[in-house]
């Protein structure tokens, strides 16, 4: 059996960055070290980090005493920037640099009293913090269809949550623009998100099945399985290669294992050893087979 790793599977620049983050404050800082919610989505890189100290908050009020406070990659609403200044905690902000774009792009919209529409998941912690640079202001939609309910605007600015897929933004766009406004359209979709999504895709065409590895919570590992069935093969969602069921792969000739962008290289090197481990059993148990029927 083959196995095709996506060139870009795993973490990617922003994901990376905050963890680098996290674990040079441990290094650098005196007193305890805390992110705000959990870092990334992937719930072996964040007991990684429990084991290593740096612990995990869901709120700033569970913080008594000083200490650092990490900003995840998501990016948050700008009043918890200053709860935590108010609060004497030393600030570390690894909001991605992508994400902060699109939570200036709207702040600088609502200053400018241009409505703003974000294509996304209003209930995504990037999307509940963009909405939170807007004053509460933007308007989220997920698609064209939602899109198509808005009020009619003589100027709009649209933003894409960065891990959208583009087609989606696309549509929202033209819904827009057909309704007559002047749009402004600010295409913010990472490209880390693109790549991975295109590549998926790909992929997806090329093999029999496809694992997809990453966070059970991670929105952007949904996508990538999402986007790899729509190819029509077996796909399989995993969070450890302890979770991959042989049985899956039998009678394969290509697997294909894609990753989210919160999913860590040891995991992805983990999982390419699993599948050398159903290679051995699968050889050991042909043999046996051809020796009983001898
Ligand atoms: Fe940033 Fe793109 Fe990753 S927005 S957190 S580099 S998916």
């Amino acid at each position: 059996m083959k196995v095709k790793v996506a060139a870009k599977a795993g973490f990617c620049f922003g994901v990376k960055r905050a963890v680098d983050i996290a674990r040079k404050c441990l290094h650098d800082r005196d007193g305890p070290v805390y992110t705000l919610g959990p870092l990334i989505h992937n719930d072996q890189v964040i007991e990684a980090l429990a084991r290593e100290g740096i612990g995990s908050v869901n709120d700033l009020d569970e913080i008594n005493g000083p200490g650092t406070v990490i900003i995840r990659s998501h990016g948050v609403v700008p009043e918890v920037l200053r709860r935590a200044e108010q609060k004497g905690l030393d600030l570390v902000d690894a909001t991605c640099p992508f994400v902060r774009k699109v939570q200036r792009t709207v702040r600088d919209l609502v200053q400018q009293d241009i409505p703003v529409v974000v294509v996304g998941d209003p209930k995504h912690p990037e999307v509940e913090g963009i909405v939170g640079w807007s004053g509460g202001k933007a308007m989220v939609v997920a698609d064209a269809d939602q899109a198509k309910k808005l009020e009619k605007y003589h100027e709009i600015g649209v933003v894409a949550q960065t891990t959208q897929r583009q087609n989606n933004f696309d549509a929202v766009v033209k819904v827009l623009k057909d309704s007559g406004s002047r749009v402004q359209v600010y295409n913010t979709i990472c490209l880390a998100t693109a790549e991975r999504q295109k590549e998926a895709q790909e992929l997806a065409q090329q093999v029999d099945a496809v694992l997809v590895l990453g966070g059970k919570n991670s929105a952007n590992t949904a996508k990538l399985a999402q986007i790899c069935r729509t190819a029509g093969k077996p796909v399989y969602r995993v969070e450890t290669a302890e979770e991959i069921d042989f049985a899956w792969l039998k009678g394969l000739r290509t697997v294909g294992v894609t990753a989210g962008a919160s999913t860590p290289g040891w995991i992805i090197e983990e999982v390419s050893c699993r599948m050398m481990d159903f290679e051995e059993t699968n050889k050991e148990e042909v043999m046996e087979t051809q020796v009983e029927e001898q």
